[in-house]
C-alpha cells in the first residue's frame, strides 16, 4: 500500500520561486509515490492575523499556483482547512493530552511571543496541536517540511505517542521528511524570499516585471563599476542561476570574475532563463485563473473526500476517549 503524506501550508497568496524551489516541487514529485493530501491552513494563519482581510483572495491565488504547477485533484487530495471543521473538533480533543509545558518550550511559539507581544493568544499556544491535528486525522504517514517544522513535528510524535498510552493507539507516528531543497535567499541577498520582505519574484509574475523584479536585485558589493571583477560564489543572482540554468553556471563564473559580464546582463539572463522555465507553468495558470467555477469545483471535491478520512478518524478517537 502506498503510504500517505500530508502538508499544509499558509495562504500566502501569490506563490513566489522560493515557495516553488523549497516546496511546491517536492509536493509535485511525491505524487507520484504517495497518497498526497495537501492543505491550505487558512485557521492557523489567524494565529498571527498576517494578511487575514485578503484570506479568500491569497487561498484562491495559491491554489491556483499549485494548479498550474502540477498538484493534481486526480492524484492527491487539495483542500482548504476550514472547510473540513472535524479537524475543530480533534483539536480540542488533543489539547487534552497535550501538557502546558511543552507548547510553552516551543521555540516558533517563544518567537511570535516575542514578536507580538500584544497578541499572544491561546490559539497560537496551541498552533502545534493544531499542526498535530491535521497531520494525525488523515493518519499521514509522512510529513514534506522545512527545517523550521521540525520541533512541530517532533511535538506532534510525542502527542501520538502520549494517546497511545493514555487511550489507544489510533494514530500511526508521522515521520518528517524534511525537504532537501536549499535555502532560496530574496532580492535582497540577505533574507530568505518571502512576500511579507517584498524580496521574491512571483512565479506567476510576467516577462516584463520579472525583469523588472530581478534588475534592482542585490549583487556582489564590492563589484561597483562595470569593469571591477566579481565574486559569483557570494552573489545571489549567481546562486539563483544555479536553479534555472545550471548549464551555464560554469561560463557566467567565468565572465563574471573576469569582468567580461556585468551585473545588468547577468540578471537579465536571469529572468530570461526564469521565464522560459516557467513559460508553460504561466500559460497553464491563465487558463485556470480564467476559471473559477473549476477552482471551486477542485476546493470542494477535496474537502468531500478530506471529509470522509476525517469522520473516520474522528469516530475512532472519541470511542477511545469514552465519547462513544
Ligand atoms: N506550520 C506550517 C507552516 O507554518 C503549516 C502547517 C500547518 C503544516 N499544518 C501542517 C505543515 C501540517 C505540515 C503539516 O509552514
Amino acid at each position: 500500500m502506498k503510504g500517505r503524506v500530508f502538508s499544509g501550508a499558509r495562504p500566502t497568496g501569490k506563490q513566489h520561486i522560493g515557495n516553488y524551489l523549497g516546496a511546491i516541487q517536492n509536493y509535485v514529485k511525491l505524487q507520484e509515490e504517495y497518497e498526497c493530501i495537501y492543505c491550505i491552513v487558512d485557521i492557523h494563519s489567524l494565529t498571527t492575523m498576517e494578511d487575514v482581510s485578503n484570506m479568500q483572495g491569497n487561498i484562491h491565488e495559491m491554489i491556483v499556483d499549485w494548479l498550474a504547477a502540477g498538484l493534481d485533484p486526480d492524484k492527491s487530495v487539495l483542500f482548504v482547512q476550514s472547510h473540513v471543521p472535524e479537524v475543530m473538533e480533534l483539536h480540542t480533543l488533543l489539547s487534552m493530552v497535550t501538557p502546558l509545558g511543552w507548547l510553552l518550550r516551543v521555540p516558533t511559539f517563544k518567537e511570535k511571543a516575542r514578536m507580538q507581544p500584544q497578541n499572544v493568544n491561546y490559539g497560537l499556544v496551541g498552533y502545534p496541536v493544531l499542526m498535530t491535528s491535521d497531520i494525525v486525522l488523515y493518519k499521514a504517514d509522512a510529513v514534506p517540511v522545512g527545517e523550521d517544522q521540525l520541533p512541530h513535528l517532533e511535538l506532534a510524535r510525542e502527542i501520538v505517542r502520549r494517546f497511545k498510552d493514555m487511550f489507544s493507539p489510533v494514530f500511526p507516528e508521522p515521520q518528517a521528511r524534511v525537504t532537501s531543497s536549499p535555502l532560496v535567499l530574496g532580492l535582497d541577498g540577505v533574507n530568505k524570499m518571502s512576500k511579507s520582505l517584498d524580496n521574491q519574484v512571483d512565479m506567476a509574475a510576467t516577462p516584463e516585471e520579472t525583469e523588472k523584479r530581478l534588475k534592482a536585485a542585490y549583487t556582489d558589493p564590492q563589484r561597483r563599476y562595470r569593469s571591477d571583477p566579481g565574486r559569483p560564489e557570494i552573489c545571489n543572482i549567481y546562486k539563483l542561476h544555479g536553479f534555472f540554468d545550471p548549464e551555464n553556471m560554469a561560463d557566467i563564473a567565468e565572465r563574471c570574475r573576469s569582468a567580461r559580464i556585468g551585473c545588468v546582463e547577468c540578471k537579465k539572463m536571469l529572468a530570461q532563463a526564469i521565464n522560459t522555465t516557467l513559460q508553460p507553468f504561466r500559460e497553464k495558470r491563465a487558463d485556470i485563473a480564467a476559471n473559477p467555477e473549476y477552482v471551486k469545483e477542485v476546493l470542494d471535491d477535496g474537502a468531500r473526500r478530506a471529509r470522509i478520512m476525517a469522520g473516520e478518524t474522528l469516530g475512532e478517537v472519541k470511542e477511545a476517549m469514552h465519547l462513544l
